[in-house]
């Protein structure tokens, strides 16, 4: 895991993998703290081990590595990552925080492809993006909307998807919330 776009992408497969079919997903950036907050109607958490990372319910591989590597890049930064279960029928809401003040902080990365490729990848999906900083909130993104007013083929057209792409790319960068912001990009460590 490179940067912030890559854990999201697994965030938002282990909401698929839930069940949900709908994950709103809250992006703050102020003061170089950046604030991401996950929410999905799926099966909800059925254990507190799921930071272990010899926890997981998937039966293909015994180690489920996403989350304990997610907590790690945000405590690394001084950050956290908390998951808890919505409510009793289920939902999942998780939370994480990374400090970019930090010289461990991963960058962004490519937030937008992530979203591009969640909305192609489980079309049956929907995703609401919500941004905001000091001074406004907006919503990014609501797929719901945008498959209906597109339709099917529209919204498989590669003009289509490019404007979907830069138009994501051009709200998160109007926040602040931009790759190129970050620091230590040049680092891999895993
Ligand atoms: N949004 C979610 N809803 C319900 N369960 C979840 C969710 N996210 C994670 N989990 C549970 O936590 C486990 C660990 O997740 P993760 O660390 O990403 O590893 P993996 O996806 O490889 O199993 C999953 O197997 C699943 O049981
Ligand atoms: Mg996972």
């Amino acid at each position: 895991m490179k940067n912030i776009a890559d854990h999201l992408f697994d965030i938002l497969e282990n909401s698929v993998k839930a069940g949900a079919s709908e994950v709103k997903v809250k992006f703050s950036f102020s003061k170089r703290i950046f604030f991401c907050q996950i929410i999905d109607n799926g099966s909800g958490i059925i254990s507190s081990n799921v930071e272990d990372p010899f926890f997981t319910t998937r039966k293909t591989r015994r180690v489920g590595l996403g989350l304990p590597l997610l907590k790690k890049t945000a405590e690394e930064t001084q950050g956290y990552l908390k998951i808890s279960r919505l409510n009793k029928e289920g939902g999942t809401k998780l939370e994480f925080i990374i400090n970019f003040f930090h010289i461990d902080a991963k960058p962004f990365g490519d937030l937008a492809r992530v979203f591009l490729d969640a909305l192609y990848s489980w079309p049956q999906m929907n995703f609401k993006l919500i941004a905001q900083n000091d001074f406004s909130s907006d919503v990014i993104m609501d797929t719901e909307k945008v498959k209906e007013k597109l339709g099917e083929d529209l919204l498989y057209s590669s003009q289509i998807k490019h404007f979907i792409y830069e138009t994501i790319k051009k709200e998160l960068r109007a926040k602040g919330i931009d790759d190129q912001f970050s620091i230590g990009s040049e680092k891999d460590n895993y």
